[in-house]
């Protein structure tokens, strides 16, 4: 019974000491090099191509890489097809053209920007979730092709103009059934466009400590911002921040374990925001779920 009984706290210790293991691990990966990561933030939108179609051997990679996508039950239901010779894509745009005579030819010709290789996605209209399928399929294509320099871009409107042609769906030859859902524009890029905005406010966790965090004043005076907050849960009252950009040049706790925290705003100093909020970001105090070090994190996130 002993034995049994070290035997199972070995184990605990054993599990805790790699739960906490892997937390540090995660938090490397996030600092240093992640090529998942890395790929997924750069992947952009390409609509500028050289003519060339992309070489068939990548394009089987690409695909493969797309239907090992999750999809629901393991149904894969999805369709797809893939066009890259330049007289059945001329031949396609014809006959989409034709079909859409309310609509300026030009509009209906520049649908695909130029890309030379064109992979229409088909949903299963008896799958509700197909759609969600062939989304990640989609997604799974455009990012594996980043990974081998390979320019995508998702394209709606060919399917707006495609729907309207018989022929032009004749010729993609879905199963009974499919409807083309999306098209992917592929080949090599002649552009290397910039980012666009994304909206962090989408994001919101809910019943989250960062929600009782409030910023009580945020005022800019030449190149600083002055920020004071008041972080919830935790024995200190009010924190005062200054910052350059994205830089930490002052910062002030108004009651808590006074040493510690002035030990901690003299460390921050000088320090990126970013690495700050990780630094800090789950540190608890005694049996609280929270710290003030953590409140401090949650009011950097706030900022960001
Ligand atoms: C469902 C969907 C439909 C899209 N349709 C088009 C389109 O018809 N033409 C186009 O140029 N881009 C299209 N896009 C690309 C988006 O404009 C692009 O993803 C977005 O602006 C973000 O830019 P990024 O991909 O470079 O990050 C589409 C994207 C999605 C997800």
């Amino acid at each position: 019974m002993k034995i049994l009984k070290i035997c199972i706290a070995c184990l605990c210790l054993a599990s805790l000491y790699s739960f906490k293991g892997q937390q540090i691990d995660n938090q490397k990966e996030m600092n240093t090099e992640n090529k998942v990561i890395e790929n997924i933030m750069a992947r952009r939108s390409i609509r500028k191509y050289k003519p060339e179609a992309v070489k068939r051997s990548v394009m089987d990679k690409i695909l493969e890489c797309g239907i090992n996508a999750p999809s629901g039950m393991n149904k894969q239901s999805w369709e797809i097809r893939v066009l890259d010779n330049p007289a059945t894509i001329s031949k396609l745009k014809e006959m989409m053209v034709k079909a859409n005579p309310n609509t300026d030819a030009a509009a209906v010709e520049g649908c695909f920007r130029n890309a030379p290789t064109l992979v229409f996605v088909a949903n299963d209209l008896s799958y509700d979730f197909s759609a969600i399928d062939c989304g990640l399929l989609s997604q799974n294509i455009m990012l594996s092709a980043w990974s081998l320099n390979v320019g995508s871009v998702c394209l709606g409107s060919p399917i707006r103009y495609i729907k309207n042609s018989p022929e032009a769906l004749q010729m993609l030859g879905f199963s009974e059934g499919y409807q083309a859902i999306i098209c992917i524009g592929l080949g090599y890029a002649d552009e290397s466009p910039e980012a666009k905005p994304r909206n962090k406010a989408k994001i919101k966790y809910i019943d989250n400590k960062v929600s009782n965090v409030k910023i009580i004043s945020d005022q800019i005076k030449g190149d600083l911002r002055y920020i004071s907050a008041t972080p919830s849960g935790v024995c200190s009252k009010q924190v005062d921040l200054v910052l350059k950009g994205d830089i930490i040049v002052e910062a002030k706790f108004h009651g808590g374990c006074d040493g510690n925290l002035k030990g901690i705003c003299e460390l921050i100093k000088g320090k990126r925001i970013s690495q700050i909020k990780e630094q800090l970001e789950g540190i608890t105090c005694g049996k609280k779920t929270t710290s003030c070090p953590d409140q401090l994190s949650l009011i950097l996130e706030i900022l960001n």
